[in-house]
């Protein structure tokens, strides 16, 4: 069976004027290419219909199962231009294992690896036009996504899926980016508990989130930090992004995984730390020692992973019972290291020496 996306072009692409004044200024998740990638399954056919076409709305039933039940999962990664004009891919066989267990976790049909990185390569090979200069380190962000599109109430695994991918010609995530962001420690609001979707990339986990990041906005912070749900004594993740903890001893210290997402840019920095004599330690952090260690300075720095947010430094965070700067309240040293090494790797401009990098 072929794995391949067959590619129908667009009749109507963007003018190449207009989409350079995207490609200028993208911002993050405003702007969308020309084509699209789709696949549909049932259980008698399993996935057919692989295709690249014009992007275009989904026509969905009302009662379509998604729309009730929120049966959904998605991926981010992105595509880079290398200074040779070549765009590669950034460990796209980790979202592609991600995707499948995410799958798994909701009771939908799992889309092979093959297939999940050919349709993404098809749709950034139709689009290439739209892979920003890698000058300005925009990139072009991709989003896989799985949903459920039968149409039928009853509460059981829906029949019918639609697997896409779109793009999205992407920028910084953060406004202040690079200059490091506040994170907002919710006394009411978790994210997961055991046994729950928390380590899913599903739809259902970011629409939860939605009140705690309003809330984080409404004390001035531009994320949340979650803490465990069981004692609400451990750091988690923050919504969208994994978090890291840099000491005086010099370990890089992350949340260990269950409970939380398996972020490919976390995974990608903790092999990295020894490169910067860090030793990368996954271990249970309690909020009284990342509040009393950011005090006393055995804490040196925080920052935070993900596709979209790649590194970002952690400056404050505020709670509704304290507040505290991360040491002098700017971007830690080694955060800005490490994140302009993970850039390098992926903008090729140092040597991929693990073998990360996937060319389209
Ligand atoms: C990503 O970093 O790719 C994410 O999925 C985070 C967010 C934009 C939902």
């Amino acid at each position: 069976m072929s794995v391949e996306f067959v590619v129908h072009p667009s009749d109507h692409p963007l003018a190449a004027a207009e989409r350079a004044a995207i490609l200028a200024a993208p911002g993050f998740g405003k702007h969308f290419t020309d084509h699209m990638a789709t696949a549909t399954w049932t259980p008698d056919t399993g996935w057919r219909d692989r295709r690249v076409s014009a992007l275009a709305p989904f026509s969905l039933h009302p009662s379509a199962a998604v729309l009730h039940y929120a049966q959904e999962i998605f991926e981010g990664l992105k595509a880079y231009r290398h200074a040779d004009g070549g765009v590669w891919l950034f460990r796209p066989e980790m979202n592609a294992r991600r995707f499948a267990r995410s799958a798994r976790r909701l009771a939908m049909p799992e889309l092979d690896e093959e297939s999940f990185v050919r349709g993404v390569e098809a749709l950034v090979r139709a689009d290439e036009a739209w892979v920003p200069d890698g000058g300005s380190e925009h990139s072009l962000y991709l989003r896989p996504f799985m949903f459920a599109a039968e149409a039928f109430l009853g509460v059981r695994p829906a029949e019918e899926f639609v697997f896409s991918v779109i793009a999205s010609p992407a920028g910084p995530y953060f406004a202040a980016g690079v200059a490091g962001v506040t994170l907002w420690i919710s006394a009411e609001y978790t994210r997961a508990a055991p046994g729950g979707t928390g380590a899913a990339k599903c739809g259902g986990n970011y629409a939860g989130s939605l009140a705690a990041q309003r809330e984080a906005r409404e004390h001035g912070c531009d994320q949340v930090l979650y803490l465990d749900s069981a004692d609400r004594n451990k750091l988690e993740e923050s919504g969208t992004m994994n978090l890291c903890l840099i000491t005086a001893t010099g370990e890089l210290i992350t949340p260990g995984l269950g409970t939380i997402l398996d972020g490919v840019t976390r995974d990608s920095v903790l092999a990295l730390a020894p490169d910067h004599n860090l030793t990368p330690v996954e271990r249970p952090v309690t909020r009284a020692e990342l509040s009393e260690g950011c005090r006393t300075g055995a804490i040196t720095e925080v920052f935070a992973t993900g596709t979209a947010a790649v590194i970002t430094p952690i400056t404050a965070f505020r709670s509704p019972t304290d507040d505290f700067t991360v040491g002098d309240g700017a971007p830690g040293k080694t955060t800005l290291t490490l994140r302009e090494h993970i850039l390098d790797i992926q903008y090729g401009r140092t040597q991929d020496t693990r073998g990360w990098l996937h060319r389209v």
